[in-house]
């Protein structure tokens, strides 16, 4: 190994920058070789895979531009920079916000009014025409979709945007491939070096033995998880593992080789001057018979050796966790060693939830006992994503306060699509699957939040739903367009290659009429954009805002949500009203509080001697002096 690192030197390299690499080795490769021992068993194979990686990640790391180099060691200096309460994301298609790269480079003035810190562009690299998965069907990780712009192009932006304040985020998409990408047509050509990088299986006994605890993940695309292709000399058929849609081909990660080549096509892409990877479907990345193939040791393993490579070769990088699954699983992802961020879904659906039934209580158990993080590492959280709304939360969770899980789930269903009396939400439903029941839910913000259905309550509710992801720790992650309150876009579903995936409703295009009225107070988008507005400028100022601690307050009134965020000597109180009326905290509850409360979004001071109202779907942020608390 240490032959395949030395013959990796390149002569311009000065013996100063040398050390400060064998420096990096020196704290992470003893790591590295341990999780892949683990993962792919000791012996000669995977210690030669370990000496090709080596060398790999010193070629890389002499590649990574100066300015990165320096950022690497500035975010060592720093590693919790992310966790300041003046962080704040914002995601956008590239193609469907700003046109592409050059647009997105024309919005910046436009995401600095915003405040962002963090931009997400969603997945914009070479992928097939059509049937592309919005983009998370990769063909190659090397290039920018030629519409789109070029590498050089994302490249220049990741500078422009640093300057500014501003990270940069793309998805790392590294379950699968496309059925485009060289390596598949490779193997659907028959060359075995990279037959060998997918799962291939010569008929239904194994792809049978393997669906009989897998769960169906895109059922209106292909049953179970598997796809047929020919076989190379076109005369037959055999079968390839596809999670997600049929020409999404899963890597086979029991392969090392897979291993190496996709940690090359991430420094790859952490040398263009991506600071944050968000780490797709990480779930999925490890199979075993028997199992339901998700979240099993070995996708922990992989990406802790992800993380280690980084920690080598580009240290500047975090890895954001993208697992929607239940929230005992999520938790086990989030770690300095593995991914140091990872979206909050539980917060996200609960937020829903309450919202339709007026009812705070999941929400305020989950942040009572799902909200704790290691320490180094934060939540991303967010009130919708490009995909759609499932309902994690844990059954054991709902069972304690009352509520049977599945007959929620099935309210929850009906009421966001508008099958429940007195909705006012509409949303479109998503992998409706009569066979399994399971069933999720598509829509913007605004149009689950009222808004389409012209319900009063819903510029309040788009409002309240954010503030609490601005509120309780944690990256907030707008979803760019919301905050102007745009509605479903019915009319992307008839655009081609979006078929039958609803989710194209939530991704509608720049939004460009409720812009252009974000500074009318007496439109919705104007109202929504300053309110949100307001929030941001808020808590940009709250320093206890920052960070992760949370202490549930119990207001014994379950249509309020309510958590304390403490400072050094003073604490933010949150109180949030889920219902459509105004709702009180009495005196006595309030009591171990200060009576004066310093009401931080309408400026007021707040003796909480007489009780404290919110009003319908209101939201207070109170400052209140730490020493009559104790918690
Ligand atoms: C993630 C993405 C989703 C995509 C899937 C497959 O869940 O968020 O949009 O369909 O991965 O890549
Ligand atoms: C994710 C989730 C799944 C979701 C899908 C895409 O990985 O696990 O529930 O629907 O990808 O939307």
């Amino acid at each position: 190994m240490r032959d395949a690192v030395a013959a990796a030197r390149a002569p311009a390299t000065t013996d100063t920058q040398w050390s400060t690499l064998m420096a990096r080795f020196g704290r992470h490769l003893g790591r590295l070789e341990r999780l892949l021992d683990e993962v792919y068993g000791p012996g000669e194979r995977t210690s030669r895979e370990l000496a090709l990686l080596a060398g790999q990640l010193a070629t890389s790391w002499q590649e990574r531009p100066a300015e990165l180099h320096a950022l690497d060691a500035a975010r060592e200096a720093d590693p919790t920079w992310f966790t300041s309460q003046q962080m704040l994301g914002g995601v956008l298609y590239v193609d469907r916000y700003a046109g592409d790269l050059a647009g997105v480079r024309r919005a910046i003035p436009y995401l600095e009014e915003l405040g962002l810190t963090y931009l997400h562009l969603m997945p914009l690299f070479e992928a097939p025409a059509e049937n592309s998965d919005g983009g998370y069907a990769v063909s190659s990780y090397r290039a920018v979709d030629p519409s789109l712009g070029t590498m050089a192009e994302l490249a220049d932006l990741a500078t422009e945007l640093r300057t500014r304040g501003i990270a940069l985020v793309v998805d790392f998409i590294f379950n699968h491939t496309s059925d485009e990408h060289a390596w598949a047509r490779a193997a659907r050509a028959g060359d075995p070096e990279h037959e060998a990088f997918y799962w291939f299986l010569p008929d239904r006994t194994m792809p049978d033995a393997y669906e009989r605890t897998v769960r169906e993940i895109f059922p209106d695309d292909h049953p179970g998880s598997f796809v047929p292709v020919p076989t190379p000399d076109g005369q037959g058929e055999r079968w390839v593992w596809a999670t997600f849609h049929s020409f999404q081909w899963d890597l086979n990660y029991a392969n090392p080789a897979v291993f190496r080549a996709m940690a090359a096509e991430m420094l790859f892409l952490a040398n263009q001057g991506v600071d944050i990877l968000r780490m797709d479907a990480v779930a999925f990345i490890w199979k075993q018979l028997g199992t339901s193939c998700e979240s099993l040791p070995q996708a922990h393993l992989l990406l802790q050796a992800f993380n280690a490579v980084c920690r080598i070769a580009a240290p500047a990088v975090l890895f954001k966790s993208e697992a929607i699954v239940h929230p005992d699983e999520v938790i086990e992802y989030i770690g300095v060693d593995e991914c140091q961020l990872s979206y909050d879904p539980l917060q996200m659906a609960l937020i829903w939830s309450s919202l339709a039934t007026r009812d705070g209580r999941l929400l305020q158990q989950a942040l009572e006992r799902r909200h704790a993080l290691p320490p180094g590492t934060s939540w991303v959280s967010y009130v919708r994503s490009h995909d759609d709304i499932g309902w994690t939360f844990a059954d054991e969770d709902a069972a304690e306060l009352g509520i049977d899980a599945a007959a929620h789930r099935r309210f929850l269903n009906r009421f966001f699509v508008d099958r429940f009396p007195g909705s006012f939400s509409r949303g479109v439903p998503f992998q409706d699957n009569p066979r399994t029941g399971d069933c999720r839910i598509a829509g913007t913000t605004a149009s689950l939040a009222g808004l389409e259905a012209g319900d009063a309550g819903a510029v309040d509710r788009i409002v309240l739903a954010h503030a609490i992801v601005l509120s309780t720790g944690g990256i907030p992650l707008l979803f760019l367009g919301d905050e102007v309150g745009q509605l479903n876009d019915y009319a992307a579903l008839d655009e081609p290659g979006h078929g039958e995936d609803t989710r194209w409703v939530n991704r509608p295009r720049y939004p460009a009429g409720a812009y252009a009225q974000r500074d009318d107070p007496s439109t919705d988008s104007g109202r929504v954009y300053a309110r949100l507005r307001h929030l941001v400028e808020v808590r940009r100022r709250t320093p206890e805002l920052a960070g992760n601690a949370l202490i549930t307050f119990d207001t014994h009134n379950p249509h309020l949500v309510a958590y304390q965020r403490p400072g050094p000597s003073t604490l933010v109180l949150v109180v949030a009203n889920m219902a459509d009326d105004p709702q009180h905290v009495d005196a006595t509850t309030l009591s171990g509080l200060p009576p004066a409360a310093h009401d931080l979004l309408d400026g007021d001071v707040v003796d909480l001697r007489a009780g404290l109202t919110v009003p319908a779907h209101g939201v207070v942020w109170l400052r209140v002096e730490r020493g009559g608390t104790d918690e």
